[in-house]
């Protein structure tokens, strides 16, 4: 089932929640691939009902030719939701739906979180994220969303900002799924020539030469090691850093939980990937 606008959604949600069933949200930005379907199908078998939202989110689009060239691919999309899923409902609004005029969104301080990673290329880009997802799990009031491991700072980010505004909904986060090459899938793939996508695959290369190398430098030596791995490849680092999995800072020694994340350029397309350590 297909929805556009809030007072549609509300509509079906008051009758499903009447019956108390169990909500699973998926917030997406559509041009579906298998890595969204994981999210979906665990949402399936974990709730009554599955939203999936499709909405290319203007404000968290730092750069205006990247919101151009997003891919927008809605009829597939809902063709293979159903291909793939029974217990769905697909919400797919227009701007006006989810930033009404009249709107009165407080945003909160998002600390360091918002100043590393991601945060330093794609200023103002987590604001938006917060910003869509507070006013879609305002208007959906799933039980649990689920998030992927792909964007391993959004994740971090998501968990602070249900904290913060006390939404009593669980987050489920689930493993990034790759193509068999190893490339973490991603709708940006769809941007990539098959010559690039053999080129991007220096990111989870170097992914697993940090893995490989671990027991054998500290996490500060470590990095320079894979910078100079990763330039043998051709795409442009954007960064590489390895960092504690919850606050996010530069990781000093391997006793801490760690995460590797990278962010760099195949031609004009942005990719990012991490491995946990
Ligand atoms: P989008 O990039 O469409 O991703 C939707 C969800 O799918 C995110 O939680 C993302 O982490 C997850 N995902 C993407 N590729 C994946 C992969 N290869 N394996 C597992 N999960 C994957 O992330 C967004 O949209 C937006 O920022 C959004 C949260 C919808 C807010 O606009």
């Amino acid at each position: 089932m297909l929805v556009t606008t809030v007072f549609e959604l509300r509509n079906v949600l008051n009758e499903v929640k009447k019956t108390s069933k169990n909500i699973g949200f998926v917030p997406t930005m559509g041009a579906l691939h298998t890595g969204h379907l994981r999210l979906i199908h665990r949402a399936s078998e974990e709730n009554d009902l599955v939203v999936v939202s499709i909405f290319v989110n203007p404000t968290q689009f730092n750069n205006k030719e990247d919101l151009l060239h997003y891919p927008r691919t809605i009829e597939k999309d809902l063709a293979l939701l159903k291909e793939n899923c029974s217990n769905y409902l697909v919400f797919n609004p227009e701007i006006n739906e989810i930033y009404p005029s009249d709107e009165q969104f407080k945003s909160i301080d998002l600390g360091h979180l918002d100043e590393v990673l991601e945060a330093k290329f794609r200023p103002g880009h987590f604001k938006g994220v917060v910003h869509v997802v507070h006013n879609l799990f305002h208007l959906v009031k799933p039980e649990k969303a689920y998030f992927g491991q792909k964007d391993f700072q959004q994740l971090a980010i998501i968990r602070y900002m249900t904290k913060a505004y006390g939404f009593p909904i669980d987050i489920v986060a689930c493993d990034t799924l790759r193509e068999p090459s190893g490339l973490a899938m991603s709708s940006r793939n769809m941007r990539l020539s098959e010559e690039q996508k053999v080129e991007a695959l220096i990111i989870w290369e170097t992914l697993k030469f940090i893995e490989a190398n671990k027991s054998n430098l500290n996490p500060k030596d470590l990095k320079n090691r894979a910078n100079d791995f990763f330039d043998k490849g051709s795409l442009k680092l954007e960064y590489l850093e390895i960092v504690h999995v919850e606050n996010l800072l530069e990781a000093e020694d391997w006793a801490e939980p760690t995460v590797c994340c990278i962010a760099a350029y195949c031609g004009e397309v942005r990719l990012i990937d991490n491995l946990l350590l």
